[in-house]
């Protein structure tokens, strides 16, 4: 069973509220829900409803002003980040690839706080591969992650240039930067081998770039200690090493 709208309507239906990303601004392109089946609708309020928890939790502690950035990620992913992260040891090592405008940096950096570890931040910040075009992000990135200044290290330029020279052991990767082939799979060739054995590898845009998608099946699955997870457009897993 499906449900249809008139396509010209702005009204949202009952199910369409409940399941609306209200974290994004308002002139964000509105998503296609023409032909949404119950199934459908029913999972998506059930991924919702389960990150409650880690919703309040966040909240309580202090971190709410984070929602505030614009990103790509949906709520649930960002909550995803930082349960994945506070999970992580104490004094934990956390990389980032392509952090924009700092919204995923701040969720991990709430859960690199908790650990009393360190997030460094790769990117060119230069918009590089962006559907919006070049720009210089980094003004809005520093102020952005103002709050966490002191356990983030950011690190500007190509992150396989970075990586040359980064000699530390990565307890969480996280991997959001060019979605290629090529280039996804340049920064796994370059950064995965800093990763502890066990440690935690997320990928985001699994769902929609295929270049991402082949990147995981030919280098990750290969390579992972569980048989790996999907939320929306991420995919996670421990890596062996
Ligand atoms: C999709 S955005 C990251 C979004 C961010 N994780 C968030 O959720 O807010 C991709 C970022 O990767 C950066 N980027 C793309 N290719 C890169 C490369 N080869 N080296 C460094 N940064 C790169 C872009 O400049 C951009 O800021």
């Amino acid at each position: 069973m499906s449900v249809k709208r008139d396509p010209r309507s702005r009204k949202r239906h009952w199910h369409e509220m409940l399941i609306a990303n209200d974290d994004q601004p308002e002139n964000a392109a509105p998503p296609e829900r023409e032909h949404m089946s119950l199934k459908t609708i029913a999972n998506k309020l059930i991924c919702k409803l389960r990150w409650i928890p880690t919703r309040l939790t966040f909240q309580r502690k202090g971190f709410g002003d984070a929602w505030r950035i614009f990103t790509h990620l949906t709520p649930e992913e960002r909550l995803l980040l930082y349960h994945l992260g506070v999970k992580q040891p104490q004094g934990a090592i956390f990389v980032e690839i392509g952090s924009y405008l700092g919204a995923s940096s701040c969720f991990l950096a709430a859960a690199v706080q908790e650990r009393c570890g360190l997030l460094h931040c790769v990117d060119s910040w230069g918009n590089e591969g962006m559907t919006e075009g070049k720009r210089d992000t980094w003004d809005e990135f520093s102020n952005n992650i103002m709050p966490f200044s002191t356990i983030i290290k950011a690190h500007r330029g190509f992150s396989t240039d970075i990586a040359a020279s980064f000699h530390e052991s990565i307890d969480l990767l996280f991997v959001d930067g060019n979605h290629s082939y090529e280039g996804c799979r340049a920064d796994l060739e370059a950064w995965l081998p800093r990763l502890r054995d066990g440690g935690m590898l997320i990928m985001h845009d699994y769902g929609w770039a295929e270049g991402v998608k082949k990147v995981v099946d030919e280098i990750v699955k290969p390579r992972q200690k569980d048989s790996g997870h999907v939320q929306q457009n991420t995919y996670w897993t421990k890596i062996k090493t």
